[in-house]
């Protein structure tokens, strides 16, 4: 495999569904990220003409001055594997994405290579056994990026130079470079495809090595420490820091990984949890949801009368409310997953979102800002609150489940509420709490009152003449969220 050849079995245009690649290969190279720079500037290298085209991948045999992030250098000898990639971006948010993207891929590819157990360290690293084997250096060039992945088949003759840093290799003898390097083509058009951007942030998370863990990362010449709470919707890591506040990174570099202390040193989060329906939002999602099927006409006339009189039935207590929620729903089952999702997104985009109250959005977002962990806790059903939720940035969702065959699980309202926020809270990673004194809750109805009642800061949001009792009572400020209400609404507080 080490005289040179390594991709001869590579054609020279491969094609994964509608993404197409163009690979080309030079033995020895100072940087492929350099040389698609240069051709980008209108100087091919040697051997290669025409312009730079999106789906270039240039791959090298070995590279004399690979470079890795933030100035360092990339050692590259002939046991690795190294190319880079000319990619279409966009905007530069989706730049940012491009890294996650790549280290998915090459997670992906190893595992089809028979190499399980590679986890990412966020953002561009990827260990094996305890040791980096492969580096991503992703660089934005006018309207693209260039993508450089380097991964460290075998370890050099006479080992990894110390300031190779803690670098590791995956002792795959038999992997071939072109094999590789096909395989983790394929992974990437899966991975930049928009609508395969859920199952990367899912494998992104499952991957990460540092869950949990107490870091120090430096972002510029800032230093910041916490504990890794996850990754966030934008694949920024999100951290726990000393003040109970969270801090999202989507930038910088973890620069250290504490050992974990014997002592159980928790760090509480103060959160806030909001209701959604009457509270960010006036009336009944569920109902504004099958009004907006019915005119996009993926629910009928009858199903929709239908709908209606099982919810009279359930208020009534004749059928349990999960059940009227199973048959209002029934009509999707009909729908494509296509249709489905399409008539989801624009329920999301054009009614959910724009008919949120003012108020409510603006204190959404300044506890977002203050670095409050944001929790949307409410009795809809999963299927739209979920991208919802993800608009919205929130940290998580609670609310009623569905199963795959779009049955509705325990309504999540009253005592589930709280029941869910406490099981939520379990699920964070260790060391991380919640810290309920110091936390915020909004709702709106009597159905709230468990989970406002966990906080030290509940609120009551256009509180139903039941809920404005209890908050009088217990000295609750009661805050008028509606169309027009300007600043957090606190004008109406009682006193
Ligand atoms: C890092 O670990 O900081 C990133 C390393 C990226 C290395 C790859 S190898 C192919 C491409 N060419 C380079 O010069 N760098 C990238």
């Amino acid at each position: 495999m080490m005289d040179g050849t390594f991709f001869e079995a590579c054609p020279q245009s491969v094609r994964f569904g509608d993404t197409s690649f163009q690979v080309c290969y030079l033995p020895v190279t100072d940087s492929t990220n350099l040389r698609l720079r240069a051709w980008r500037d209108g100087t091919p290298p040697e051997g290669m003409t025409g312009d730079l085209c999106y789906g270039t991948c240039l791959a090298a045999g070995m590279q004399t001055a690979g470079r890795g992030r933030l100035g360092r250098s990339f050692l590259s000898p002939e046991s690795g594997l190294y190319f880079s990639l000319y990619l279409k971006a966009g905007d530069p948010e989706k730049t940012l994405e491009v890294t996650p993207a790549a280290a998915c891929a090459v997670c992906a590819a190893l595992e089809r290579s028979g190499i399980e157990g590679v986890g990412i360290k966020w953002v561009n690293d990827l260990y094996y056994r305890g040791k980096k084997v492969c580096g991503i250096l992703c660089e934005r060039v006018g309207d693209g990026v260039i993508c450089g992945i380097g991964i460290n088949l075998t370890e050099p003759p006479g080992g990894f130079p110390p300031e190779a840093g803690p670098a590791g290799a995956l002792d795959r003898e038999d992997l071939g470079k072109d094999t590789l390097l096909l395989r983790v083509l394929e992974q990437m058009a899966f991975a930049l495809k928009e609508e395969n951007r859920d199952r990367t942030l899912e494998m992104y998370r499952s991957r990460l090595v540092l869950q949990g863990r107490r870091v120090r990362c430096a972002v510029g010449d800032r230093e910041i420490r916490g504990r890794v709470l996850g990754i966030g919707e934008d694949f920024s890591l999100v951290l726990a820091v000393e003040d109970g506040r969270t801090c999202r990174l989507s930038t910088g570099e973890v620069t250290r990984v504490f050992r974990e202390e014997e002592t159980e040193e928790r760090t509480l989060l103060r959160t806030a949890f909001f209701d959604f329906d009457g509270t960010l939002r006036p009336g009944d999602s569920i109902v504004s949801y099958l009004a907006y099927a019915r005119r996009k006409g993926a629910l009928s006339l009858r199903g929709l009368c239908r709908a209606g009189a099982d919810a009279v039935l359930a208020k009534l207590g004749r059928i349990p409310l999960s059940e009227a929620k199973t048959r209002a729903l029934s009509f999707e089952r009909a729908l494509s997953a296509r249709d489905r999702e399409a008539l989801i997104l624009g329920f999301v985009r054009e009614e959910l979102l724009p008919g949120m109250y003012p108020a409510g959005r603006r204190e959404w977002a300044r506890l977002g800002e203050e670095g409050y962990q944001r929790v949307l806790v409410s009795a809809s059903t999963e299927e739209y609150m979920r991208p919802l939720a993800r608009a919205l940035g929130a940290d998580a969702l609670l609310c009623t489940p569905l199963d795959p065959e779009g049955k509705a699980g325990p309504n999540c309202r009253g005592r589930e509420k709280a029941e869910r926020m406490r099981q939520w809270e379990r699920t964070l990673p260790r060391g991380i709490g919640v810290d309920w004194e110091g936390s915020l809750a909004f709702g709106d109805s009597r159905g709230d009152e468990a989970m406002l009642c966990l906080t030290g800061h509940p609120a009551a949001v256009n509180p139903s003449r039941a809920l404005r009792r209890t908050a009088e009572r217990r000295g609750w400020p009661c805050l008028e969220w509606n169309k027009t209400t300007r600043g957090n609404g606190k004008e109406h507080e009682t006193e």
